[in-house]
């Protein structure tokens, strides 16, 4: 049986993770759950593969400069970004101005609710330039941007 793939249908989707996210597991469990980062980047792998990803590519850094250039990176390399910009999202204007230079559209993710949390964490600096922002669910908040992600790639290819 010939396959018949169709290569403007392909998903392939980046997920960015800013500074002090590789310390997920021991830091602030309380806040931030137990699972470790690679947990986290398991459990989306294994969901991407059941929505029929194409690819999936991870990046954690702990450096403005590393995250924005994989933002400028992604043109043409990948249809959709799921961000989570940690500390960077209140303050970084360099990754808010990578986001609107780049035509590849982002979602805004945290793992607690910042807007419950202290005053300097409701700002993001990021909102007005992504599609749009999860928070507050855990490892769910990435599940979910990847299920609207999916779901919009599918939209649009049609
Ligand atoms: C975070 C929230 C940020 O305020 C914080 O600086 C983080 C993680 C979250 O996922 O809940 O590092 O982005």
């Amino acid at each position: 049986m010939e396959l018949n793939i169709d290569a403007t249908n392909t998903k392939r989707i980046l997920v960015l993770h800013g500074p002090n996210l590789n310390l997920l597991g021991t830091r602030e469990p309380e806040i931030y759950g137990s699972l470790t980062l690679n947990a986290i980047n398991e459990k989306l792998r294994e969901r991407a593969k059941e929505l029929g990803v194409d690819e999936i590519e991870f990046l954690q850094s702990n450096f403005e400069g590393a995250l924005v250039e994989a933002i400028q990176k992604a043109r043409g390399r990948y249809d959709f970004i799921i961000l989570n910009a940690a500390a960077l999202t209140h303050y970084s204007i360099a990754l808010r101005d990578a986001i609107a230079a780049v035509p590849v559209p982002v979602i805004e993710v945290h793992l607690s609710n910042i807007h419950k949390r202290e005053e300097f964490r409701h700002k993001s600096v990021i909102s007005p330039v992504v599609l749009g922002q999860i928070c507050g669910f855990g490892v769910d908040s990435y599940i979910a941007a990847l299920e609207i992600a999916t779901r919009k790639l599918q939209r649009d290819s049609k």
